[in-house]
């Protein structure tokens, strides 16, 4: 029987962020003003208010400036694209992030298009997939850099080793596979019409799950001792009828053959706010020539 080790993504971002808030200081000592983040969300979608909330206040934590702006549910395309414009000008500005999803009426990729790219901590314009595609230094997806930083802390190299992603999203699925090649995994992406999922991840050394179904990868599709990154974070009703959050794969069923799996929640989730963090200051370095 294996022992199955967590993966601490939370204590993790932690100390990032420690890291963060002593490099925010130096920069901000250097050029006598903070990198500042600016977050814009429209409408009031419940998920989405409570990100927005955390980025804002752990964006203030490490020292840099927090810009909010809450727009109505009913806000035109016209009037987004113009604050981004506004923003993507202002020079106290060093980072935007649009939150996801848009309402209906908004064309998301034309909103993505606008933004300047050296300013996309999202790492979601098709300028920062591109240059991540090509190798050139590019703005990274957040959700993404957390999970490879937490493989590499754990794993060390990563070389050689067979990763199969499974979720195919341009927010997660896709740019995890662009990371992990670059660190030389042999790279799988699975996804909904995958012939024998069940085989095919069993082949894992890393096995990432990002669909969003709650419990869909069974313990019996990990490979024994393999690591297991669940980026899913799924609000299901237990047996007594509260809520309570489960990941993308079948965390009890994972233990004692997953080598190291990451938890729901206390896993990828905090890692993404604390690369949003990271960003933003890779961004306002760049922008002042530093990198
Ligand atoms: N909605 C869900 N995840 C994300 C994310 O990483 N960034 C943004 N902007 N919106 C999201």
């Amino acid at each position: 029987m294996i022992e199955t080790r967590l993966i601490d993504g939370k204590g993790f971002a932690e100390g990032l962020r420690a890291r963060l808030a002593g490099e925010v200081a130096a920069f901000t000592a250097r050029h006598g003003a903070a990198p500042g983040l600016a977050v814009v969300l429209v409408g009031s979608d419940p998920a989405s208010s409570v990100y927005v909330r955390s980025k804002a206040r752990q964006t203030v934590e490490v020292g840099m400036a927090s810009y909010e702006h809450l727009l109505p549910a009913e806000t035109g395309e016209d009037e987004l694209l113009a604050l981004l414009a506004r923003l993507n000008a202002d020079p106290g500005v060093n980072g935007i992030l649009v939150q996801l999803p848009l309402p209906a009426h908004i064309d998301t990729q034309k909103v993505l298009a606008a933004l300047d790219p050296a300013k996309d901590v999202d790492g979601f314009h098709v300028v920062n997939a591109g240059r991540l595609a090509v190798g050139l230094d590019a703005l990274v997806p957040c959700t993404p850099l957390g999970c490879v930083m937490l493989l590499k802390h754990h794993l060390g190299s990563l070389a050689g080793l067979k990763a199969v992603v499974v979720g195919r999203s341009n927010i997660v699925g896709k740019p995890i596979a662009q990371l992990l090649l670059r660190e030389d995994c042999t790279v799988t992406i699975a996804h909904s019409r995958t012939r024998d999922l069940p085989a095919e991840c069993r082949q894992a050394d890393i096995l990432i799950a990002a669909v969003g179904r709650p419990e869909m990868v069974r313990g019996d599709w990990i490979k024994p001792g393999a690591t297991v990154i669940d980026v899913g974070i799924n609000r299901v009703a237990g047996p007594d009828g509260k809520n309570r959050l489960v990941g993308d794969v079948a965390f009890a069923e994972a233990q004692g053959i997953a080598g190291l799996i990451t938890p729901v929640p206390g896993g990828v989730g905090p890692m993404t706010i604390a690369c949003l963090l990271a960003n933003t200051l890779t961004a306002a370095r760049r922008q002042r020539g530093e990198d």
